[in-house]
């Protein structure tokens, strides 16, 4: 805190006597999954937080409407402008979405000196400065974690860790949509329409998908990473733009021959002291860390002078990543509020952490024995993981006369059942020694 806040009292929010108490704006995918988070989750928010957290108030258009989340009586209303103007209410969660009424909540939320968070990207690719003066001027948070890349973290990364380093690049894929299609365009070789059409089926797309396919989705999210990046307001127009359906099945071919894969990239970096900011599809080298992103996933891969190169990978959207980087702000919006600037989670802990012994954790083995060439090993040694209780993934021999190869990989086991089998190979007659042994990660079995 600086000393103008600690000078200034009536612009700072006042410390909770009781619990910090949240108003959602909005309860459809991603409200529902805040909302879930907020009631299920009440004593390990409350250790983060430094006060109970309440989910107050819920506002939505149509009251009547089945929610995924079932809400306490009494919290659902149509009145968004009650919730944001309610005294007891500390901090607003706007996750309505669209241009208005959500700029003019969140402004009468601001001037009524309550946090506000928001996953709003539109709504801040156009007019994030205003907010954030606004923000300032009432000495309260505007945090948008969830409005880039949905459940990645990378605007606290850049707005806080990167502080000290300057940005060269930053460059992204921040349309899951778009990866999907590229990806199965890829990896099947299917044309843009029927990997649209897939696409569609699982629910990849929204009811008009040219925000996404025309890059103006990428293109906002790109918006609000180039202000952070370069410390200056950067809006959705800035961006220069051009979608994924001009993509044919032969330029992902052509790319394959060359070492290539193609993506819809979003590039931000700074030039002769200007911003460049750019969405369009580019082929990257097979060995870039982008070209490894698949299907539906996102990732912002960021150049520094001194960290050097980053990448930032994950799911970057849908209701459950997005209310993890949603809560995560309503935890830092809480600390303010209770007053516990340095929550318990980041100075100290209470407890020491229950570790569990090393011979308990879950692995898979790839193993190279030495064998005997006669009948049987095979059984013998299939023998020898059964009596352990590990059970083999796939097996095969190499090689004929005196000595064979056996390479195995198991299926999940524990450390110490692994252990127990090469002690039981070791002594075994048809076994002539352990030629290697390595655990296998990165599978879906563990
Ligand atoms: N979905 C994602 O994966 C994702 C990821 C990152 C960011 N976001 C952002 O998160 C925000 C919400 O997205 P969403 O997918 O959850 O949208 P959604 O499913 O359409 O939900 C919107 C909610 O807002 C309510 N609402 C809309 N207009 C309202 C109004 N005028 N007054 C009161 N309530 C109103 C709706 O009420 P009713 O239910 O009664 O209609 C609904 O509950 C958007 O800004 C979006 O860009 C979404």
């Amino acid at each position: 805190m600086n000393d103008d806040h600690q000078n200034s009292p009536d612009v700072v929010a006042a410390p909770a006597a009781g619990p910090v108490r949240i108003g959602l704006l909005g309860c459809g995918v991603v409200g529902s999954a805040v909302a879930r988070v907020l009631l299920e989750q009440g004593s390990a928010l409350q250790n983060r937080a430094g006060a109970p957290v309440e989910l107050a108030a819920v506002a939505v258009r149509d009251p009547q409407k089945p929610r995924n989340v079932e809400l306490p009586s009494g919290l659902v209303t149509n009145d968004a402008r009650g919730v944001v103007s309610d005294p007891t209410i500390d901090i607003v969660v706007e996750v309505m979405g669209g241009m208005e009424p959500a700029a003019r909540l969140i402004i009468e939320a601001i001037r009524n000196k309550k946090h506000v968070v928001t996953a709003n990207k539109e709504l801040l690719a156009s007019s994030g400065s205003e907010l954030m003066a606004a923000a300032d001027a009432a000495g309260v948070d505007l945090l948008f974690e969830a409005s880039v890349a949905g459940g990645i973290p990378v605007v606290r990364p850049l707005k806080e860790s990167l502080a000290g380093d300057r940005v060269r690049r930053v460059m992204g894929i921040l349309n899951g949509t778009t990866n999907f299609i590229l990806t199965r365009m890829s990896e099947n070789e299917e044309s843009f329409e029927i990997a649209l059409a897939e696409a569609d089926r699982l629910g990849y797309t929204e009811a008009d998908p040219s925000a996404d396919l025309e890059g103006h989705d990428a293109a906002a999210k790109l918006a609000i990473l180039s202000s952070l990046a370069y410390g200056a307001h950067v809006v959705t127009g800035d961006v220069e733009r051009e979608g994924i359906t001009k993509v044919s099945v032969d330029d992902v071919r052509a790319a394959h021959d060359m070492g290539y894969e193609i993506k819809l990239v979003a590039v931000a970096e700074e030039v002769d002291g200007m911003v460049s900011a750019r969405v369009h599809p580019a082929m990257l080298p097979k060995t870039h860390p982008l070209a490894a992103v698949r299907n539906e996933f996102n990732a912002v891969f960021v150049e520094t002078d001194h960290a050097g190169e980053l990448m930032f990978y994950g799911r970057g959207a849908g209701g459950g990543p997005t209310a993890s980087a949603i809560v995560g702000d309503i935890m830092e919006a809480a600390r303010s509020v209770s007053g516990a600037f340095q929550g318990p989670a980041y100075h100290h802990y209470d407890e020491k952490a229950a570790i569990r012994a090393p011979g308990e954790a879950a692995v898979r083995y790839y193993i190279v024995l030495s064998v005997l060439d006669r009948p049987g090993v095979l059984a013998s040694v299939a023998a020898t993981f059964a009596d352990s209780n590990v059970s083999i993934a796939s097996v095969r021999q190499e090689g004929h006369g005196q000595a064979a190869t056996l390479t195995l990989i198991t299926h999940t086991a524990t450390e110490a059942q692994h252990q127990e089998t090469f002690s039981r190979l070791e002594h075994l007659d048809v076994v002539d020694r352990i030629e290697s042994q390595m655990r296998v990660l990165g599978t879906d079995e563990v």
